[in-house]
């Protein structure tokens, strides 16, 4: 019998999760504690935008098979997929998930599976598994699994679906129990191990992609110091069988890569010294571009940020190093900065300078700051910006005497 699940937190991560179990026919409680997003996920409205969710929440919650609610409901599986924020001195706060386990407690049943999803500290399944059995301790049988999620923002229903997963149980049934729910509606391999390898495994992924931005923004740096074309020396250089930098930008954002990192370092602090290090970096260079483009301003010229969102061809500005440049950038310099951010409506708030389209931009005067690869952006014609004054932290701008590199 297909199991019915309870899904705690409905953003990013557990709306698609939730939207999708639906579609595949089972039945599926979501639980978020904001009122205003539970009222509009009731009326099949999503304030995601993320390619096909809203149409299969709309047809879920039309049929039946999703239901929202402000407390965690009885079912044989509980997914908690609520954020895991940094706290002060970058210390993971682990208050929404441990909330979680606490509503979800009342709801369980003898045989019940809990998947934490939240990305997490090593030891967190551990410490949720305690919690239970303390809150309850009348039920003998919970297993409790960590199944960290690497869906990418923008294809995250196709990625839930055809990604690998790990899935870790505290003890071996856990885990059979978590890989044979993944197995329920991933195709790709699901790989079982115990439960903080798995944790380990996740924040390993993340901190593995921002060490390696941060060697490519210090190369950028360096070669920003040197007068070279950063670009052509990556491009140049990843033509050896065995290198492959990435690309450098204005830093790392979003709700993972340049927060799990500290997850890492802050579990074994004499331990992780190139984590902290790459850090460090990131922030070196978010610093050298609000310095480059402040210069601009002082000289009279105004600058258009194109991009607030932390990454191309999304409206997600979580932890956006665009959106951190472009509000110091215009609180430096008022009057003398713009921004263009096709994926919103309005400027987010509190957003310190005028939101203008593109348009607008190509038309009138200024230097151009490039912080987001969105592909419009990639797409404007070089004809249309030649003689203008580029910042292109991305790499993206074709430019008529420079071939995209
Ligand atoms: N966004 C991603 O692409 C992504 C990818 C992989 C992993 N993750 C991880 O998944 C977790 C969730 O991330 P997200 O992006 O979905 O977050 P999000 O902020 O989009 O959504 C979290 C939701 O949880 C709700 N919430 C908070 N505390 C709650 C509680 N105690 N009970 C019920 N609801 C609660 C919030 O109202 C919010 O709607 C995080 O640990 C994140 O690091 C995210």
């Amino acid at each position: 019998m297909r199991p019915s699940v309870t899904v705690i937190g409905l953003g990013y991560v557990g709306l698609p999760t939730a939207a999708l179990l639906a579609g595949r026919g089972l039945r599926v409680h979501g639980v978020d504690s904001s009122p205003q997003l539970r009222a509009t996920l009731a009326e099949g409205r999503v304030h995601i935008a993320e390619p096909g969710v809203e149409a299969l929440v709309r047809q879920a919650v039309a049929d039946g098979s999703l239901t929202i609610h402000d407390t965690p409901q009885r079912a044989d599986v509980f997914v908690i997929a609520v954020p895991t924020p940094l706290g002060p001195g970058q210390a993971p706060m682990l208050d929404h998930v441990l909330d979680a386990a606490r509503a979800l407690a009342p709801a369980l049943d003898e045989g019940a599976l809990v998947l934490l999803e939240s990305t997490s500290p090593i030891g967190t399944t551990a410490q949720i598994g305690k919690l239970l059995r303390q809150l309850r301790p009348d039920i003998a049988d919970i297993s409790v699994a960590y199944g960290p999620e690497r869906v990418l923002p923008g294809r995250i229903l196709e990625e839930l679906v055809r990604n690998n997963r790990v899935a870790g149980g505290l003890d071996p049934r856990a885990t059979e129990r978590a890989v044979a729910f993944y197995r329920l509606f991933v195709e790709g391999e699901v790989h079982g191990t115990e439960a903080a390898s798995a944790e380990m495994v996740k924040l390993a992924e993340n901190a593995f992609r921002d060490v390696n931005i941060a060697f490519a923004n210090e190369l950028s740096l360096i070669a920003g110091h040197h007068g070279l074309d950063v670009w052509r020396v990556i491009a140049l250089a990843n033509l050896h069988p065995r290198v492959d930098i990435l690309r450098p930008g204005p830093g790392v954002g979003g709700h993972c890569i340049a927060v799990d990192p500290w997850f890492l370092a802050h579990g074994a602090p004499g331990a992780a010294r190139l984590i902290p290090a790459a850090r460090a970096v990131d922030a070196a260079k978010r610093d050298a571009v609000l310095e480059q483009a402040s210069a601009v301003c002082m000289e009279g010229e105004r600058v258009i940020c194109l991009g607030l969102a932390f990454k191309g061809d999304v409206d997600d500005l979580r932890e956006s190093p665009a959106l951190a440049i472009a509000t110091e950038l215009a609180r430096r310099h008022p009057g003398r900065v713009a921004a263009v951010e096709p994926h919103l409506a309005a400027a987010p708030p509190g957003f310190p300078a005028p939101l203008i389209p593109l348009e607008e931009a190509l038309m009138g005067p200024g230097a151009l700051l490039v912080l987001t690869d969105h592909s419009v952006f990639a797409g404007i014609p070089p004809e249309r910006i030649a003689g203008r004054r580029i910042i292109d932290t991305r790499g993206i701008i074709r430019l008529e005497n420079r071939p995209h590199a």
